[in-house]
């Protein structure tokens, strides 16, 4: 079988899942959104208004959390949540949210199950360290605070929202703060993955970085 899987990490704001998406169509692959789920589980765990230092809520909670991806929409319990999930407060709270340890099991053995079939690209934070060490392929994006403060910055401003560059730059290093300091699957680079810093790049030289790294007879 020449089926292969590709890993990507990185920080957040560095274009992880629109890069994911253009490579997946580009290869006929499918895209696993796996921050996208965490955000699902910070949804509905602020939505409930769930005790997460309860152990028995949480874990109640979880059992309950049921996601569905479907034509680049996400279903949290049938429920269409792909706006939802992409608000300022959302992505604070999932960064919380993602370093607890019952969440983070059942998302791992989620993402491991859904991409066992390969053929699939995952992003996130521990895929290449945690979820997916064999894949064949494994990538690490990174770009300075200040380059993806940047893009975040013009993106907003592009679709007409009020934006506050200082208050995008703290919210991206907070973030990359508790990402790389929690104990469980901390956003780190594996050893065997090739980086790439996309400081200076667009999306384009991304994805052709990202392909001179396919082995050809995929
Ligand atoms: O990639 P995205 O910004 O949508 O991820 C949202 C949050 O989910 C991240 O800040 C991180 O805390 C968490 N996450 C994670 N592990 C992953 C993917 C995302 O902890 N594999």
């Amino acid at each position: 079988d020449q089926k292969i899987n590709i890993a990507i990490d990185g920080t957040s704001g560095v274009g992880k899942s629109t890069i994911a998406d253009i490579v997946a169509e580009k290869l006929h692959m499918i895209h696993l959104d796996t921050g996208a789920m965490y955000r699902c589980v910070a949804y509905y765990l602020v939505s409930h208004q769930v005790d997460i230092h309860d152990p028995d809520a949480l874990n109640q909670a979880l059992a309950d959390i049921h996601i569905r991806f479907d034509h680049k929409k996400v279903y949290l319990n049938d429920m269409d949540v792909s706006k939802a999930i992409r608000t300022n407060e959302i992505s604070m709270a999932t960064s919380k949210v993602a370093a607890l340890e019952p969440v983070r099991k059942k998302m791992v053995a989620l993402q491991q199950e859904i991409a066992k079939e390969k053929g699939y690209i995952l992003d996130g934070r521990d895929i290449c360290t945690v979820v997916l060490p064999d894949a064949e392929v494994k990538i690490f994006m990174s770009a300075s605070p200040s380059a993806r403060a940047d893009r975040r910055y013009k993106e907003y401003r592009s679709q007409g929202i009020d934006a506050n560059y200082d208050e995008i730059l703290h919210d991206i290093e907070q973030r990359d703060y508790q990402d790389s300091h929690r104990t469980i699957g901390p956003l780190k680079k594996a050893d065997d993955a090739t980086e790439i810093d996309t400081s200076q790049m667009n999306i384009q030289q991304v994805v052709e970085a990202i392909l001179q790294l396919i082995p050809i007879d995929k």
